[in-house]
């Protein structure tokens, strides 16, 4: 079996195209326009990528985009400071701090400090809490997206054997409780569990979000299992020359795909998703902030 390619990148494009529409409705609807700000703190060259790129995609879906670049050298009060002030800030609907801080900044102290009507992150207690509990509030967008990209081959989930492997806050626990949400049965393997392949055999769902480069392989598939693959690792590739990089993810794709029935290639899979939840999120916030119905996208 030859799985489908689930194109994170053009389903991506969509969504955001969608968000941008909405954006456009809102704004002659309801004259605001959605506002996100981004914190990095530092030099961390992989988190300036994605700052940029978040601040761009904002731009492009019509929304404004706040970005505070603070030198490594920033305090912990400092950056409460900092959150506060958005906190209170009218005009901004989602706060991101990225991760990780600097070492001398606690950052459950600073996940704590954001309003968690403005966490776009979903990653304060209060969403942790909502989600576990269905009552709504912001969703880690890495998850959102790996959801959608499960829902584009698959709509109804109920039933299903769906293995999780990774308990992060960020990935792992949230993918856990979206799955149950959807009735699936869930299992959340870690580095711990025991006979990991044979767990992974009775996976309808196979989300593997561990950061070990090609750790999943093809006969760990069930035969047309849904696989998403989270991790984003760097590899050295020499046949690609000298000093040579690629990205790969935690499934080994070429083995996989011919087991899985759909699956997620790296990149170009969770990926692009992870953004456009993060302007969808922008955009729920919004809504909820100003007590209105947020638009379904
Ligand atoms: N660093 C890597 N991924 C993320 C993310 O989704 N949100 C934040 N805030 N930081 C990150």
């Amino acid at each position: 079996m030859t799985a489908t390619l689930i194109d994170g990148k053009a389903i991506a494009e969509t969504l955001r195209a969608g968000i941008a529409r909405e954006v456009q409705r809102t704004e002659a609807a309801h004259g605001f326009v959605p506002g996100l700000a981004v914190v990095l703190v530092g030099e961390n060259p992989a988190s300036q990528v994605y700052v940029r790129s978040k601040a761009k995609q904002t731009v492009e879906a019509g929304m404004r985009s706040v970005e505070h670049k603070l030198p490594d050298t920033t305090s912990e009060q400092e950056l409460l400071m900092l959150v506060q002030a958005l906190n209170n800030d009218p005009g901004i609907d989602g706060i991101l701090v990225q991760l990780p801080l600097p070492s001398h900044i606690n950052a459950d102290r600073v996940i704590e400090a954001i309003d968690p009507d403005k966490d776009v992150d979903g990653f304060h207690p209060m969403n942790a809490g909502r989600l576990m509990t269905g009552t709504g509030g912001l969703v880690p967008c890495t998850p959102l997206g790996s959801l959608k990209l499960i829902k584009s081959v698959r709509s109804d989930l109920a039933g299903l054997n769906a293995v999780v492997i990774g308990r992060s806050n960020i990935v792992g626990k949230p993918m856990a409780q979206l799955l149950i949400s959807e009735s699936c049965t869930v299992t959340v393997a870690h580095s711990r569990t025991r006979d990991l392949p044979a767990m992974c055999r009775s996976a309808d769902i196979l989300v593997a979000a561990v950061g070990r480069p090609l750790m999943v392989k093809g006969d760990w598939v069930k035969d047309g299992a849904i696989v998403i693959d989270v991790g984003i690792n760097r590899v050295d590739a020499p046949d690609l020359g000298p000093g040579k990089t690629r990205l790969v993810g935690d499934v080994d794709f070429s083995t996989a795909k011919e087991h899985a029935g759909a699956i997620t290639p790296v990149p170009g899979g969770v990926g692009p998703m992870t953004i456009a939840c993060l302007l969808a999120n922008t955009l729920t916030a919004s809504y909820l902030r100003r007590g209105l119905v947020p638009p379904a996208l």
